[in-house]
């Protein structure tokens, strides 16, 4: 056979195949998304979610060391409050959850770069993302309390915020608050293209906020549209989001391409609970390989144009990383 061209040459041994890769990844860019709540000497495991807890802020230092040791850097904290009302008041009460886990996460661990999710759902009694006008969740009724919440997290020490209520002209919201408060050299990482999505059903197990009537589709996107995708990411990089995000990742890395070739800021893939799940109940049937699937989702979020990864298997992709199997 006469053949010029053999792209088999590249591949043809580890080095060879090492040099040549397109997509290359850091453990710097990794973020654990993690959950604490209120009480104490509780550490409970997920059931939808194998492997993963909920802690009271006791035991919190103990995932946080471990991570640290593991060289992820970054966490995302979503907190699940005591009590829940119809204007998820825990969300902003500066004794919350998350604002108590803030301050004592920085105390114990100041190495580490805390992030939060800003949002109302896991804090009102109805588990909806904003404020009811009777079965509406108001959009600009919403906007105070999100930028309340922001404001409140970045006292209590949190380094950036990320809204996920998918409310309209929160960035704007967040931002102007967070500057008038002095808090203008803090960034933001929008929620931006977040879908109305299956994939984020045991996360809300875990956090108690599944809405109880009706659904997301109000304010999350539907799960059909692409070009809307880029309207939202657009409008919240001109109200000043410093990073823009795309969640679920692995059912929507077309996304996470076209809102890397549209816009300037980094991009983040939010590889949701179910997709954690899915693979966990596989690999439990051992029906599939649990370390080469989560390589192979995390790679395909980098390659689409994903930046940054937040995954519930952050350590363990840090440690794939460091022993070479990815990266
Ligand atoms: C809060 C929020 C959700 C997730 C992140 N922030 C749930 C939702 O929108 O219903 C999902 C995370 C996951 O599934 O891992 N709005
Ligand atoms: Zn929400």
């Amino acid at each position: 056979m006469d053949l010029l061209k053999r792209p088999r040459r590249l591949r043809g041994g580890d080095s060879i195949r090492r040099m040549v890769r397109e997509t290359r990844m850091d453990k710097s860019s990794l973020i654990y998304p993690m959950f604490v709540m209120d009480g104490e000497d509780k550490v409970e495991e997920i059931p939808s979610m194998p492997g993963q807890y909920r802690y009271t802020l006791d035991h919190m230092g103990e995932k946080l060391q471990r991570l640290s040791d593991a060289g992820v850097g970054s966490v995302m904290f979503f907190g699940i409050p005591a009590v829940k009302d119809a204007m998820g008041s825990q969300a902003y009460a500066d004794d919350g959850i998350v604002q108590r886990a803030l301050r004592r996460a920085k105390e114990e661990f100041p190495g580490l770069y805390y992030i939060t999710d800003v949002c109302m759902c896991e804090y009102t009694s109805h588990g909806h993302c904003g404020v009811l006008c009777g079965h509406d969740v108001e959009n600009d009724a919403t906007l105070d309390l999100l930028a309340r919440t922001a404001l409140s997290h970045v006292q209590a020490g949190a380094d950036m915020v990320a809204p996920s209520d998918m409310m309209d002209g929160r960035i704007l919201a967040i931002r102007n608050r967070l500057d008038e408060n002095g808090f203008k050299e803090t960034p933001i990482m929008s929620y931006a293209v977040k879908y109305a999505s299956a994939f984020y059903g045991p996360f809300r197990e875990a956090a108690g906020s599944a809405p109880s009537f009706g659904d997301r589709k109000s304010y999350q996107m539907d799960p059909h549209n692409s070009r809307e995708g880029v309207k939202e990411a657009l409008l919240d990089v001109d109200e000043g989001a410093d990073i823009v995000m795309v969640k679920p990742a692995m059912n929507y890395l077309d996304m996470i391409t076209r809102v890397r070739e549209v816009t300037n800021v980094p991009v983040a893939a939010y590889s949701t609970s179910a997709e954690y799940a899915m693979v966990k109940a596989a690999a439990a049937n051992d029906w599939v390989d649990e370390e080469r699937i989560m390589c192979e989702m995390a790679v395909s979020a980098y390659r689409a144009g994903a930046q940054i990864y937040l995954t519930y298997y952050a350590k363990e992709l840090a440690k794939c990383m460091d022993e070479g199997r990815i990266g």
